[in-house]
């Protein structure tokens, strides 16, 4: 698959199919992806990656936390921050937001299919697999979190070549406490980002979101050129 046409074509899916994906397959993305640069070459990257019945008790008690309004554990607490209201950040947050539940016809105030699509991220929307991202506690944050980031983008357009398609999400890593406990992931390690893998679900409205960017000449500043 050409570049330009697997990174325009990568789009966060929001509903997947039951079908499986081969360990084989999964595999085969981790090791193409796990190419990107880091920082000297640490690598600081380590992949969990869960399906079956341990992916489903995962789901299971993700939702029973997020129905008792269940705050995260404090090593979490950093994904709650609120973009600055009034700033352009928050208003393209809102626009994805209206994007998706327009497509999804909910409304405002309609405060049970909000709660059930919110549910949607917290179970990897129905995703056969979830890749969860982590790296030990004791790298820099800064530097291990960009590093992170390369391997991220490296896995969702090398899924995209196996016709897989997925979603980054910090709602799958919300409630690291239960991915501790049924993963196995030790204190040791942090959480840095989960990512929804699977096949898509293209009858599903929200899978037929179309993200917008700001026009690029917006974003440059030209020096010396
Ligand atoms: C670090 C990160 C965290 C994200 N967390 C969530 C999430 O919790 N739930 C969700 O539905 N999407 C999540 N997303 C997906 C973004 O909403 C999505 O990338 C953005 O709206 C642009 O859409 P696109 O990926 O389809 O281009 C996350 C993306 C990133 C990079």
């Amino acid at each position: 698959m050409e570049v330009e046409h697997a990174i325009s074509g990568r789009k966060s899916i929001r509903k997947f199919t039951s079908q499986p994906v081969p360990k084989e397959t999964l595999k085969k993305i981790l090791e193409l992806a796990a190419r990107a640069p880091s920082a000297e070459n640490t690598q600081p990257w380590e992949f969990f990656v869960i399906a079956g019945e341990v992916l489903d008790k995962i789901r299971a008690a993700n939702i029973e936390k997020v129905r008792n309004h269940e705050l995260p554990p404090e090593e979490m607490h950093h994904i709650l921050v609120e973009r600055p209201k009034g700033s352009v950040y928050r208003q393209r947050q809102v626009e994805i937001g209206k994007q998706l539940f327009n497509l999804m016809d909910i409304a405002r105030e309609d405060t049970v299919k909000r709660a059930a699509w919110t549910e949607r991220g917290f179970r990897y929307f129905d995703a056969p697999a979830a890749i969860i991202i982590v790296a030990e506690k004791t790298l820099p944050i800064p530097g291990s979190f960009l590093d992170v980031g390369a391997v991220m983008q490296n896995i969702c357009l090398a899924a995209l070549d196996a016709g897989l398609y997925t979603c980054i999400e910090n709602q799958g890593i919300t409630y690291s406490d239960v991915l501790r406990k049924h993963a196995h992931i030790p204190d040791s390690k942090r959480l840095m980002a989960a990512i929804a893998i699977g096949y898509p679900d293209w009858d599903f409205p929200a899978n037929k979101v179309q993200s917008q960017r700001e026009p690029i000449d917006n974003m440059i500043t030209w020096c010396g050129i």
